[in-house]
């Protein structure tokens, strides 16, 4: 398996479903790497040169999280205008991210018919965007609905579209 670092951005992991099953089930793989940025950073101060380091050693990327206001957690916002600086991840011909693979994984609290093709385009831009921009290869996103734990019956398919979830993951890594 490709050496893949996720990065997940998560307030409340204890309290999580998707995300915690997502990542743990992800963690137990060889050349996986979870970094929770919530955990490694309560008070947001990044450690750039940390982050950027793991980020040349990793072939596959995966910006793992809730869905927040159509928009990543404010950390995970926090870590990418931290650690994508000109000269390591643009610019001045250096490009040291270049080549390797993206993916934005994330789940959502409501249904599927919220989110038609042109709104997932629209959410998923701004990593798209920002793996052009650095060079990288966008494979594509992978998206969990309805993600929550309003009732039991709920929770259970919640618990069940993770699992789903990971398969998609595991399946696109070992075609990379
Ligand atoms: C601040 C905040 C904003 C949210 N915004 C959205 C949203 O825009 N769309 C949506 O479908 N769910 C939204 N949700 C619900 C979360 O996406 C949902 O709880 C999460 O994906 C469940 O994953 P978890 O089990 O890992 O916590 C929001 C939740 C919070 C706390």
């Amino acid at each position: 398996m490709k050496n893949t670092l996720i990065i997940l951005a998560h307030p409340d992991i204890y309290q999580s479903i998707g995300n915690k099953f997502i990542t743990e089930e992800l963690d137990k793989l060889e050349n996986v790497q979870v970094r929770n940025l919530n955990h490694l950073y309560p008070d947001y101060k990044i450690n750039v040169k940390a982050e950027q380091e793991e980020l040349k050693k990793a072939d596959i990327i995966i910006f793992q999280y809730p869905l927040f206001w159509y928009n990543v957690p404010a950390i995970m916002k926090e870590w990418i205008d931290n650690v994508f600086t000109y000269g390591f991840a643009f610019g001045k011909g250096n490009y040291q991210l270049e080549n390797k693979k993206v993916i934005a994984s994330f789940t959502t609290g409501t249904s599927i018919n919220d989110y038609p093709k042109d709104v997932i385009d629209k959410i998923s831009f701004p990593i798209r965007g920002l793996a052009d921009y650095c060079k990288m290869e966008y494979i594509t996103q992978v998206v969990s609905h309805e993600i929550n734990a309003y009732s039991d019956e709920a929770k259970k398919k919640s618990e069940y579209n993770a699992e789903l979830h990971v398969q998609q993951l595991i399946e696109i890594i070992n075609s990379h």
